[in-house]
């Protein structure tokens, strides 16, 4: 059976010292509680090490936001999965709209990221969506069929270890959701997708999030759709007491 899973990502906030103390408070608000899904910060990688150690001995799992294409070496700012790694995280989010929008990364780049995000044992979260335009002129299932293809050159073993995220760019920081609707057909559409492409086994196992101004209020209504096991959170994961409404949107 695939897993529940709400992710927090982080973006460019939170210092060191916050995003300690967000951790912190969430392994709090998270201690004693009866949790049905699986609980992820991905943090900036700065905090990472540090949030790793804010959370032992809690349900939570920590990821990177990214990681180089490349393994080591003269590749200066860059951080490679197995450093990620070694912090003891676990989770990498990959192929996000705003890596995508604002540096450049394409199927080629995202197929590298993969292949290094699993020779290190990390889950990658990764996203695929589209943006206002494609939406509007309907070629949406065709965009995002395009960026699966990335995933689609993974073994079927290695795809199995991986998560997906819809994320519809219009939604994202905007206010805007999908419908549970909407939502649910794309997320039917990529099972589809999954099921052609390997088989209807590895479809099913499939963790498929959605995210885009998920919040508290509207998570119970995606999460019981049938094709939607769970969320990727920007905004409201900066805050205790807004992810927690949508961690126990899983009740
Ligand atoms: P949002 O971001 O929840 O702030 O819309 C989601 C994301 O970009 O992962």
């Amino acid at each position: 059976m695939r897993k529940k899973i709400v992710a927090g990502n982080w973006k460019m906030n939170t210092t060191l010292q916050e995003g300690v103390a967000l951790a912190e408070g969430l392994k709090a608000a998270l201690e004693g509680k009866q949790v049905n899904c699986d609980v992820v910060v991905c943090t900036p990688f700065i905090s990472v090490a540090s949030v790793v150690k804010a959370v032992e001995g809690s349900v939570i799992g920590v990821g990177a936001e990214d990681c180089s294409a490349h393994t080591s070496g003269a590749y200066t700012g860059e951080v490679a999965a197995n450093m990620v790694a070694s912090t003891g995280a676990k989770y990498v989010i990959l192929g996000h709209s705003e890596r995508r929008q604002y540096h450049g990364e394409n199927n080629e780049i995202l197929v590298e990221k993969l292949n290094q995000a699993l020779a290190n044992g990390l889950t990658p979260i990764f996203c695929v969506g589209e943006v206002k335009e494609e939406r509007e002129n309907g070629t949406f299932k065709a965009v995002i069929e395009g960026q699966m293809e990335a995933m689609y050159t993974l073994s079927a073993e290695d795809f199995a270890k991986c998560v997906v995220a819809y994320e519809p760019v219009w939604a994202i920081g905007t206010g805007l959701t999908a419908t549970s609707e909407q939502a649910q057909e794309v997320h039917a559409f990529i099972r589809a997708s999954i099921a052609a492409k390997y088989n209807a086994e590895v479809a099913d196992n499939t963790s498929i999030l959605y995210g885009g101004s998920c919040k508290g209020s509207n998570a119970p209504e995606l999460f019981a759709q049938p094709d939607i096991d769970g969320g990727l959170i920007g905004g409201a994961a900066l805050k205790v007491d807004t992810f927690m409404p949508i961690i126990e949107a899983w009740k």
